[in-house]
């Protein structure tokens, strides 16, 4: 039995890290294990333009803790009025990693998200032609359509239009959570890659609704059946270069995810490369979680693999339950705070 293993060093391919206090909390559980981390735009406000994708990049560094040597990526928020030019700016100054597409409405922070695909054609257009990825929270929110079918409606609806229309664009549908994700990515590989959660790999929707109601298990998007959480597991630990790793891990001050009108999103970070190492292990695929943590990313994103290693051991050990954040926001829980997590970073 594996009990030690050393790789490079992975990267978070799509992190919520926030603002403020909250950024300050939380980025140093990621700065810990990785090298890089794609930092989500959905802030209050968003990030629109090169402009602000500096400014957020400086205040994202300073939360960092001293002589990390963490990088973070900055994605621009698309909205039905962004400037082309101003992102192919962004791009080509090293600001922009990508563009996100939030569809309006389906998700956190998504009210200034796109809402009709028509006004943003100009910006794939130009996005193809510098070659800069597309990073899509892939659901089609029309009210006619069940939560639990969103994921493949946008696939047949808008995606798999795109793909031939943009051949070169190459896009990544994130947060990958059904079997039809899974299957589109792979169809469509090289050019679309994808990106899975821990969480979408280890709970149904059993889990959360089945026995009592456990709001923090509230995701966009919502977390399904067990069909596709097999199918996500097969994915992730398949070795295949079109999955990668990216936790979504989206800290909440505890009062929002407790409300009567919840809010979408799992703070992941301090257990997600321990957490990604047992999904590996139960799969019997501890040799492919370095294809999946370090090198499948940065091959989509063409940058190179980091060079520095981690060494995780299975070592028991009991994760936080939450992590305090100054001011208003107080704390945010932890995925599975207080459970026993098998693995551990021990060199990093
Ligand atoms: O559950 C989610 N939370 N899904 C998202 O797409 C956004 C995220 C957040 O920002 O909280
Ligand atoms: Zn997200």
């Amino acid at each position: 039995m594996t009990t030690r293993i050393t790789i490079r060093k992975p990267d978070d391919w799509h992190l919520h890290v926030r603002d403020g206090e909250m950024l300050k909390a939380v980025l140093p559980y990621t700065a810990k294990n990785f090298g890089r981390a794609i930092l989500m735009p959905n802030l209050i406000p968003p990030v629109t333009t090169t402009r602000d994708g500096i400014a957020y990049r400086e205040r994202a560094t300073a939360a960092l803790p001293k002589s990390s040597t963490f990088k973070p990526l900055i994605t621009c928020y698309l909205t039905d009025d962004t400037d082309p030019n101003d992102v192919e700016r962004g791009f080509k100054e090293g600001v922009f990693t990508g563009v996100k597409l939030y569809p309006a409405n389906a998700t956190t922070n998504s009210a200034a998200g796109v809402t009709d695909y028509r006004k943003i054609m100009r910006v794939l257009e130009r996005m193809e032609k510098i070659d800069m990825p597309f990073l899509m929270h892939g659901e089609d929110v029309d009210p006619a359509i069940d939560v639990f079918d969103r994921e493949a409606m946008f696939i047949e609806r808008y995606l798999s239009k795109w793909t031939r229309q943009f051949p070169g664009l190459r896009m990544i549908l994130e947060h990958l959570s059904s079997k039809d994700g899974v299957d589109f990515v792979k169809s469509t590989a090289p050019q679309v890659g994808g990106t899975i959660t821990p969480y979408h790999m280890i709970l149904t929707r059993t889990d959360w609704f089945g026995w009592g109601l456990k709001p923090y298990m509230y995701v966009m998007p919502v977390i399904k059946t067990e069909k596709d959480r097999i199918a996500l597991r097969k994915a992730a630990t398949s070795g295949e270069a079109c999955y990668f790793l990216g936790t979504d891990s989206a800290p909440h001050p505890v009062a929002k995810k407790l409300a009567l009108n919840g809010i979408p999103g799992i703070f992941n970070a301090p257990v997600a490369i321990e957490t990604y190492a047992r999904v590996f292990e139960e799969e019997g695929a501890l040799d492919r979680l370095e294809a999946f943590a370090a090198l499948n990313g940065p091959r989509h994103y063409k940058l190179p693999p980091n060079e520095e290693r981690i060494t995780l051991e299975k070592s028991p050990w009991t994760a936080p339950e939450e992590v305090k954040v100054a001011g208003p926001d107080e704390r945010a829980l932890v995925y599975r705070g207080g459970e026993t997590i098998e693995w551990r970073v021990v060199e990093g």
